[in-house]
């Protein structure tokens, strides 16, 4: 048994954070506050961080980036105010709750009808013919994962764009788990994307910290207070970043996450996913060769995200969790992940899979020590 916790739910959020976001959220708090706006200084942490997401994001015009607390006050954003009464939304079984719940929201109290694409329709060999089946006259927006949280399956974003320019509909991209995952060059994107994204996951960033992509300034304000400029006007800018913002910023959450992408763009995403996507190969191969195991399958056969989900028949996932951690020290995910619909889709038991998420700094010899234990666990049962 090792004595050193193994973390291996990066999904949830990273973890070890670089060095370098720790340092950058440490002199957050014991340096004196120096932010422009606010001080009378000129350092400009939010404009800063804004221009590193834009390097990531592949967008020219980096007011586009609004930065929110988190992915969820994101999606809520762009479903509060592109969801509209009566209209139709197309989304899926892969979505969380982030997302759903908003939507639900809407089904409920503003009569919106919704479709939720089944497993088979979202496989990205079916996506745009589903897509193109169940759209209807008053369909307006499409809302959907960039990358689902618990099979890591990675949605063919750039294709679902052009669908949805072709029939003039907004695109909500929820990418809280693809960002720094899956390359999106925001500009090459046709049509009307919003791209939420959260800085704690694999952006590297601390928690509290997020943002949204829009296409330009028509997206409803629903926040207004104060901006650290423009005091004198009654209103709440309305242009954009300022338009979405209000309030003091999260500051040591935005110097982190300034960092946290820096380490992104050195450590290059591609390179990033090939290592994660080893690890992937080396336990699924392990897992299969157990009877007693069933995987959650990534219809995409695209690892990068280092997500496995599993079950073991007839052992709770809870239970197995619960033992990875008090015995062997090892850290996962167990549940419905915030994902209910996907596990129900899959027809796993109620009580949901055990999520392995692997980040940059895992090894094939943790790989080795989960699948050791793994092994042990089953002689328990
Ligand atoms: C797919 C997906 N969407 C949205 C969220 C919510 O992100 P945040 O923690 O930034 O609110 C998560 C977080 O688990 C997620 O996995």
């Amino acid at each position: 048994m090792i004595s050193k916790l193994l973390y291996l739910n990066n999904s949830a959020t990273s973890y070890p954070k670089p060095q370098s976001v720790i340092d950058a959220v440490n002199s957050a708090i014991t340096l004196p506050p120096q932010e422009y706006g606010r001080t009378s200084s000129g350092i400009n942490t939010i404009e800063s961080t804004r221009a590193v997401l834009s390097e990531l994001f592949g967008l020219k015009d980096k007011k586009k980036i609004v930065l929110l607390p988190s992915a969820t006050y994101a999606l809520n954003l762009c479903v509060s105010g592109l969801v509209k009464e009566n209209i139709h939304v197309i989304t899926s079984c892969y979505e969380h709750n982030s997302l759903l719940r908003p939507l639900y929201f809407a089904q409920k109290y503003n009569g919106v009808e919704l479709s939720i694409l089944s497993i088979d329709e979202c496989r990205p060999e079916n996506i745009l013919t589903s897509l193109k089946k169940v759209k209807r006259k008053n369909t307006k927006v499409i809302a959907l994962t960039q990358m689902s949280n618990v099979t890591g399956m990675i949605f063919p974003v750039e294709e679902i764009a052009r669908f949805a320019a072709n029939n003039n509909l907004s695109f909500i991209i929820d990418g809280a788990q693809g960002g720094g995952v899956s390359q999106i060059t925001y500009e090459n994107l046709e049509g009307k994307n919003y791209y939420c994204f959260a800085g704690h996951k694999n952006l590297f960033g601390p928690s509290g910290i997020g943002g949204l992509i829009v296409p330009d300034d028509t997206l409803p304000q629903n926040v207004y207070g104060g901006t650290g400029i423009l005091s004198s006007h009654k209103e709440h800018p309305p242009q954009l970043p300022l338009r979405h913002e209000a309030g003091t910023p999260n500051l040591s959450g935005l110097m982190g996450l300034k960092e946290g992408v820096s380490f992104v763009l050195d450590k290059k995403i591609a390179k990033m996913g090939i290592h994660k996507k080893t690890l992937v190969a080396n336990l699924i191969k392990h897992l299969k060769s157990i009877g007693k195991i069933k995987i959650l399958e990534n219809h995409s056969e695209d690892y990068s995200g280092g997500i496995v989900s599993f079950c073991i028949e007839g052992v709770s996932s809870k239970d197995v969790g619960f033992i990875l951690s008090q015995t062997f020290s090892i850290e996962t995910r167990t549940g419905l992940h915030c994902a209910p619909l996907v596990n129900d889709e899959f027809s796993f038991p109620k009580n949901g899979s055990i999520r392995v998420s692997f980040g940059p700094s895992n090894t094939l010899d943790d790989v080795e020590y989960l699948k050791k234990s793994i092994s042990m666990l089953l002689t328990m049962f």
